[in-house]
């Protein structure tokens, strides 16, 4: 659990009306390296500004003169029922960017109804994480530290109550953040205190989180990353052992045979990944670029959706993510055939502005937009929603 009761500051919501709010509190009070490390993208942030952008080309096409007075906003994920249709995605180092981190971002989710995905590059131990949240829990698996770690976790998730797995495919290497290595966040994760010299302005800047990471321990191991042997794994070495634990199709089989639950793969782009997700067993597919934090100049999000819609014509869920900052974001990618989308950025630039009121406020901004938008398009249900209410641009129309 977490080493200190971490200070959760409480938010006022007539300054704090959308989630670019939360990110401008977040930027007060992290410092530019952590700060950066969120919020960037890889290379020129090409795609990292079109999966929002993207959402901007797609229009509305409301139906006038109808009331809505109770709109439904449940949906299924998996055969799990969630309060609306965003879940939270996988957030590595989420401890860094408040001590509570992940076990304040999966008791935020359960509280607001939905559904929580722990990424493998987690400081707090995945036990803490399942057990915070009433709602449904999934754990995001890299296989860093090669099959037998994995095996550990995958024992772990199971013994723990975990409701499924999400397998991301799209990080063979991690991708080029170039902030990163201008703030020297490597440095100011690494063991020598001379190598962080140049860098520590910036931190001894931002006092309330300095402290607040140095009670909490500093930097935090990854608990559920545990290498034969040795112990968990160091934060410093995740780039490296990313590079050498590339998952491929194979190894979803015996990942298949380890794990009896659900699978969703998380990362693709392509009608025919996603029927190759199908073929080796995936119960769920999410488009995804990772935020545009990987490869740069691939489509946004939003522009892929159809294809893999069309591709998987129903037989597996679609999820999406990437640039989702409104509700009307949520409402435009169920348009398009996704089944509910995760959030990444909007719900942790509240726990980097607040803790856990930070990301209640995240999901309840989001949620009260979806609902406004629905009655504002005059329609009743999220499982309503489809083509008819969205207008895309002429360019889009290949499928
Ligand atoms: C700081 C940060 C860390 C991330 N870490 C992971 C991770 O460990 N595993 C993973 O599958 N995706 C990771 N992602 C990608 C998210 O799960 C998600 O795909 C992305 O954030 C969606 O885009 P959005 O931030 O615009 O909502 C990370 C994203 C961010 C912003």
């Amino acid at each position: 659990m977490c080493r200190i009761a971490a200070v959760s500051r409480p938010l006022n919501p007539s300054q704090v009306v959308n989630i670019e709010d939360l990110r401008r509190s977040a930027q007060v009070r992290i410092p530019k390296a952590v700060f950066d490390y969120l919020d960037g993208g890889a290379e020129g942030e090409l795609t990292l500004a079109e999966n929002c952008r993207a959402f901007r080309e797609v229009t509305f096409r409301p139906r006038g003169a109808v009331a809505v007075h109770n709109c439904n906003l449940k949906t299924n994920v998996l055969g799990y029922e969630i309060a609306f249709p965003a879940m939270l995605a996988p957030v590595g180092y989420s401890r860094l960017m408040h001590p509570e981190g992940e076990v304040a971002a999966a008791r935020a989710a359960g509280e607001g109804g939905t559904g929580y995905i722990l990424s493998t590059i987690s400081g707090h131990p995945m036990e803490d994480v399942r057990a915070a949240s009433k709602g449904p829990v999934f754990y995001q698996l890299y296989l860093m530290g090669g099959r037998k770690a994995a095996e550990a976790a995958l024992d772990r998730a199971r013994k723990a109550g975990f409701s499924g797995l999400v397998i991301t495919v799209d990080t063979p290497v991690a991708g080029m953040r170039e902030r990163d290595p201008r703030n020297g966040m490597r440095e100011l994760m690494g063991p020598s205190a001379l190598a962080k010299i140049p860098y520590l302005g910036n931190l001894l800047a931002h006092p309330g989180w300095l402290i607040s990471f140095l009670l909490d321990g500093g930097v935090p191991k990854l608990e559920n990353i545990v290498l034969p042997g040795q112990g968990p794994m160091e934060l410093t070495d995740v780039a490296a052992a990313l590079a050498e634990s590339t998952v491929t199709w194979e190894d979803l089989r015996w990942i298949r045979e380890s794990w009896k639950g659900p699978i969703m793969v998380k990362g693709l782009l392509t009608g025919d990944d996603a029927r190759r997700a199908i073929d080796e067993g995936a119960a769920a597919v999410v488009v995804s670029n990772h935020g545009g934090r990987q490869l740069d100049s691939v489509s946004p999000t939003l522009r892929a959706l159809p294809e893999v819609v069309a591709a998987v014509d129903g037989r597996i869920e679609v999820l999406m993510d990437g640039g989702v900052r409104r509700g009307s974001d949520i409402v435009k990618a169920l348009c398009l055939g996704a089944r509910s989308v995760l959030i990444g950025r909007a719900y942790a630039y509240g726990l980097a502005a607040a803790g856990h009121p930070g990301v209640i406020r995240a999901l309840e901004i989001l949620r009260l937009d979806v609902e406004r938008t629905l009655r504002l398009l005059g329609c009743a249900s999220v499982a309503e929603l489809n083509r008819s209410y969205v207008e895309i641009p002429a360019t889009w129309a290949r499928i």
